[in-house]
This record gives C-alpha cells, sequence and structure tokens, in this order.
C-alpha cells in the first residue's frame, strides 16, 4: 500500500449531527474502506490495514469515537451512537473479509474469530459500494433455521403425564441428588438390606464422616418424591412425579447409567388393588392403544405390599406369541411385555410421613420413560436417545 493511498482518508470534524451528515460521513468512510482494502495484497499490508483502521491507540474507528461520537450535542448522541456502532460492525467485516481474501482463508492472529459471518456471506453495503470480495449475490436463498422439536423421551414423559393429570393428578418434582434417607430409608429399604443391591446407587465420594441417613447419593428412583410429596401434603393425595434417575449400570442397547422415570401415588381412604389395577390398565390402554391388555404379576419392593409387575400384552404380535410365521422376538415368544413395578403402599411408609395407616391406604406405582418410548416408536438401542444424533431425533418431530 503506498503512502498516497493510506493517507488518502483522514476523519473530518463533524459540524452538522443530522442524520443525513452523518449518513454522508459514514458512506465516504466506507467508500475509503473499501477502496484501501483493495489495494492490500501481502499479509503484511493487511497487517497495517488492519491497525490503520481498527487499532485502539488511533485507529480510523478510534478517531470517529472521538470526533463524530463524544464531541457530538447531546441531542444527536443517540444517532451519532448508533451511526459509529454500525460502521464499527461494517469497518470490522471488511478487514476480516480482507485477510480472508489474502490470506486465503486462514486466519491470521489479530482477527476475531467469534463473528459468525464470513467473507461470503451477504450483509448489506451501503448503496453505490462494491463488496471488497466480489460482488454480493442476493438471489442467493437465506440461512434456514432447522425448526426444533421435542425429545422423543420427554415427548413420552409428557404424554404419560396427559393420561394422570386427565385422571386428577397432580405434578411433583424432587432433587435428583437425594439423602439415604429419602431414597432408602423412608422407603423401608433398611440399612444393610440386600433389597438395596438391586439399585446400583452411585453415592457421592468422602461421606463417611455423616450418618448414613444423611449421606447424598444420586437418586435410582422417583419413589423419594413420594415421601417428599406426603411429608408436605395430607391425604387425598394424587401425584405423578417424573424425573431422571440414576444408576451404576454399564451402558450397552437396553441400560443407561441415566433415564427416567415416571411415578405415580395415590393415598385415601378406602383405595384397594382394584383401584390399582383399574388405574393402570386405563393409562396403559391410553397410551398403547385400546386392545392391549394388562396382566400383574407377584413381585417385590419393600415400600408396597402386595407389589406387582404389570405386565402389557405384546403390541408387536398381539399377545400371539408368534408372528411371520415364528416366535415373536420382543417378548420372547410369552405374548407379554414386562413394563413397570406397582403395589399397595407398605403401612411402614405411612409411619416415615406421619399418615395412620389405619385410616389411610393407597397405591403406588414407577415406570421407565425409555422403555415405554421404545416400545412405542420401536426404538432398538436405548442409547439412541442420548446420543444427541440429529437424523435420529429428526424423525419424532
Ligand atoms: N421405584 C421402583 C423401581 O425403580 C418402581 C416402583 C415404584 C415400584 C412404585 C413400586 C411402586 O424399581
Amino acid at each position: 500500500m503506498s503512502p498516497k493511498k493510506k493517507l488518502a482518508y483522514a476523519v473530518p470534524k463533524l459540524k452538522d449531527f443530522s442524520t443525513a451528515a452523518l449518513e454522508k460521513a459514514a458512506k465516504e468512510l466506507l467508500s475509503a474502506l473499501v477502496v484501501e482494502s483493495k489495494a492490500v495484497d501481502s499479509e503484511d499490508e493487511w497487517k497495517v490495514f488492519r491497525d490503520r483502521w481498527m487499532a485502539r491507540s488511533n485507529g480510523v474507528l478510534t478517531q470517529i469515537n472521538e470526533a463524530w461520537l463524544k464531541t457530538a450535542p447531546k441531542d444527536a448522541k443517540r444517532d451519532a451512537g448508533q451511526c459509529v456502532n454500525e460502521l464499527k460492525v461494517e469497518v470490522e467485516e471488511i478487514v476480516t473479509a480482507t485477510s480472508g481474501r489474502v490470506l486465503g482463508g486462514a486466519r491470521s492472529k489479530g482477527q476475531t474469530v467469534g463473528r459468525a459471518r464470513t467473507r461470503d456471506s451477504a450483509f448489506a453495503l451501503p448503496a453505490g459500494i462494491e463488496s471488497p470480495g466480489g460482488s454480493v449475490d442476493i438471489t442467493l436463498p437465506g440461512v434456514r433455521r432447522p425448526l426444533g422439536a421435542e425429545h422423543p423421551v420427554i415427548k413420552t414423559m409428557n404424554e404419560m403425564v396427559r393420561v394422570f393429570r386427565n385422571l386428577g393428578y397432580s405434578v411433583e418434582e424432587g432433587p435428583e441428588i437425594e439423602t439415604d434417607y429419602y431414597n432408602f430409608e423412608a422407603l423401608n429399604f433398611p440399612p444393610n438390606h440386600p433389597a438395596r443391591d438391586t439399585q446400583d446407587t452411585l453415592f457421592i465420594a468422602n461421606q463417611e464422616s455423616k450418618p448414613l441417613r444423611e449421606r447424598l447419593l444420586l437418586r435410582t428412583h422417583t419413589s423419594p418424591v413420594q415421601i417428599r410429596t406426603m411429608e408436605k401434603m395430607k391425604p387425598p393425595v394424587r401425584v405423578v412425579c417424573p424425573g431422571k434417575v440414576h444408576r451404576n449400570d454399564a451402558p450397552d442397547a437396553t441400560h443407561s447409567p441415566i433415564f427416567h422415570q415416571i411415578e405415580g401415588l395415590a393415598v385415601d381412604t378406602n383405595i384397594t388393588f382394584c383401584d390399582l389395577k383399574g388405574t393402570l390398565d386405563h393409562a396403559m390402554k391410553e397410551m398403547f392403544g385400546s386392545s392391549v391388555k394388562t396382566r400383574f404379576y407377584p413381585s417385590f419392593f419393600p415400600f408396597t405390599e402386595p407389589s406387582a409387575d404389570v405386565q402389557i400384552s405384546c403390541i408387536f404380535c398381539g399377545g400371539r406369541g408368534y408372528r411371520d410365521g415364528g416366535p415373536c422376538r420382543n417378548c420372547k415368544a410369552s405374548g407379554w411385555i414386562e413394563l413397570l413395578g406397582c403395589g399397595m403402599v407398605d403401612p411402614n411408609v405411612y409411619g416415615f410421613v406421619d399418615y395412620d395407616a389405619k385410616r389411610v391406604s393407597g397405591f403406588a406405582f414407577g415406570m421407565g420413560v425409555e422403555r415405554i418410548a421404545i416400545l412405542k416408536y420401536g426404538v432398538d438401542d436405548i442409547q439412541l436417545f442420548f446420543n444427541g444424533d440429529v437424523r435420529f431425533l429428526e424423525q419424532f418431530v
């Protein structure tokens, strides 16, 4: 760049701060900038060019800040400020675009990397000014912003919650980092009870000095929210508690150390196992279609008595156990798929929350959300929910 060109533009002092005058000054500045940018041919020249326009000490941007903004009369301050800010953006754009041209896209040190726009993007230059990177093709399509969608796990969770809201249930939530008391003790898992082994718990380290019930862990199920809910409200209680839970399981096609559950709890006078059966049968039909059947299979949970696992008739083979001339893979030819755990709230649990076990009764259930989503959408690997691959997620829009 010859010294002559370098001095071609000098920041004028403004007397008139009207919008028109500011626009005219801005246009002159940009024209000069573009002319100078075209003369830049090497990395060294670009550095000089960058400093001339952007150096903090006395670059053109600093000069216009002094000469146009600071000296502007009070009532013109806003316009002058806006004008200077817009120029800053445009000067940065053009200096960056020039480096793109000269350095062939390689970024030099002093360049701002944060700005998303590049030389090719179609920023609008004032009329009559040519872009340094060639002309701007205004017929190119705009930037398309992909629409977001609900994640299939959240979607399933919301659908399930809606089924229970329609039955008059309300929604409660609890913390993911729980104490041993809420995750185990108050749910009738005594210390060292073997039922704790089924929960593959992730404990928070270095808590040996605390009493067991105060030690923190990542909740292994949403059942602690049952206790928290009963502590804060008296019967009648009808709540569902959706949320994330954690277990120390190695990830594979059917296991994930993080997954989601929906807990349900209904406590009132005269609630029976019949109510539990009717409620869950209705919920499964809402979720999987009215032809689905349910079956209750004896099971064990410390906080329910009696307890049951609920199975639904296989939605892939219609409960027949065979499909396409062979045994059904999804239900291992049994015609049934196990879906959730449930039972009548154990009277010992009422003792922990100050309910009168002689006067009230209730049921609870807990189901895995991913498991339901896997069945509903025919997904064959639970990891797909967590990998964040847009090609998978897009299918649920
Ligand atoms: N919390 C149990 C589990 O995660 C499921 C369950 C909830 C069972 C409520 C009975 C009642 O395995």
